[in-house]
């Protein structure tokens, strides 16, 4: 597991070192680098997936480069990519790119690429790593990252056996999720695992989506199935016991609202994660009702549980709340909860790092950090 990213010159950050747990949020003000934190990773994997990113031991020549516009980040050049106030070590030699991590297994993994402002490819001159280095989760097929921008309710979603049985990847936007979930609907999650909800009907991944599904809205259950013939599958949702619906008419997701379509890809992310899983999140809570946004953390807590490792961008309150309230009941373990707080300080991001407490409670509580409840009550009540 990540234990500590360290970013130079990379996008927003000139130098940067974060620390990452089980479960980190990273929250904060618009464009303050909260995505960039999350891209550095997802570089480096869409780098190993086109086969750029390619040795640790070699001389040189075989460590390859940054692919940087790619499957999941399309980030432009090098000049797009380099910090505009870069450090150079030594200073006036030419700049360096760097995206390094350590792990809790005491590993050491580095990347260093030359500038290049207008190539779309920097080659590496440097990469440290352990010598299996590929074993690591970010190049595992346990890894998964899922952008701000996802699928929307559609007829039809794709149907890619490579990359949604072969490498068993939701997609950056989730576009896989449904046919991934066609294909493992009846696998069991065992009884006793800390993603199995309390009120699925049955043991399956499928049921237990549902379940997930209906802390998001009751009575939902959804079905994801093949269309014979063409290379894309289907979702249905059906509304069996609410308000008189007939449970056996299934309805099209672009006629049932937003926001279950849209939690789909974060729900099946988190209910399949386990050991060695490293999840990328961003907002998971768009398009969810508060009390929605709050199950999520709990799902992203119970994800944690199952040991995965979760990175997540919010902006929600609830999603923050819903951590704390996981770490206060004893899902989540205190020291396993990392809470960033990024903003910019004119000269560059300032990251401010609360703790958290066994009862859920934060250590500093930053101006504009979540406080606009607080700020528009006082006004309403003044
Ligand atoms: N090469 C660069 N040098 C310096 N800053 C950069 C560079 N490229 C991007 N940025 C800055 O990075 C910031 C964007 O960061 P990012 O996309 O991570 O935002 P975010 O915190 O995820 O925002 P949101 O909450 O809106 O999703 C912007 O302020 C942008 O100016
Ligand atoms: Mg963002």
């Amino acid at each position: 597991m990540i234990d500590q990213l360290f970013l130079n010159n990379f996008k927003a950050f000139r130098s940067a070192s974060i620390r990452l747990a089980p479960v980190t949020l990273l929250t904060g003000l618009n464009s303050s680098g909260k995505s960039t934190v999350l891209q550095s990773l997802a570089l480096l994997r869409q780098s190993y997936d086109s086969g750029i990113l390619m040795s640790i031991d070699g001389d040189t020549d075989s460590y390859g480069g940054f692919l940087l516009d790619g499957d999941l980040v399309e980030l432009g050049t090098g000049q797009d990519l380099l910090h505009e106030d870069f450090a150079s070590n030594p200073p006036g030699a030419d700049p360096r790119i760097s995206i390094a991590f350590t792990t809790t297994d005491k590993q050491q993994y580095g990347w260093t690429a030359q500038y290049v402002p207008e190539q779309d490819v920097l080659p590496l001159n440097l990469a440290i790593g352990p010598s299996d280095w590929r074993d690591a989760a970010l190049f595992s097929r346990r890894f998964q990252y899922l952008q701000a921008d996802r699928i929307t309710p559609a007829t039809t979603y794709p149907r890619s056996h490579h990359q949604a049985i072969g490498r068993g990847f939701l997609g950056a936007r989730g576009e896989h999720a449904v046919n991934f979930l066609r294909h493992h609907a009846q696998d069991v999650v065992p009884e006793g695992h800390p993603l199995r909800h309390p009120e699925a009907g049955g043991h399956t991944l499928l049921d237990q989506v549902v379940a997930w599904m209906q802390e998001l809205c009751p009575g939902v259950n959804l079905e994801a199935s093949e269309i014979p013939g063409i290379d894309s599958v289907r979702l249905s949702f059906g509304f069996g016991g609410t308000a008189g619906l007939d449970s056996t008419r299934r309805r099209r997701p672009t006629n049932v609202g937003f926001g279950l379509t849209y939690a789909l890809p974060i729900v099946v992310a988190c209910l399949t994660a386990g050991p060695g899983s490293l999840i990328l999140l961003e907002n998971p809570e768009a398009h969810l009702h508060p009390r929605g946004q709050s199950r999520m953390a709990s799902l992203i807590a119970a994800a944690a549980s199952a040991g995965a490792q979760l990175i997540v961008e919010t902006h929600s309150d609830h999603v923050l709340d819903g951590t704390r309230l996981a770490v206060k009941q004893g899902r989540l373990a205190a020291g396993d909860t990392a809470v960033h707080f990024f903003r910019g300080n004119g000269a560059g991001v300032e990251i401010i790092t609360p703790t958290v407490a066994e009862d859920g409670s934060l250590s500093e509580w930053p101006e504009g950090f979540f406080d606009e409840s607080e700020n528009t009550l006082d006004q309403l009540l003044g």
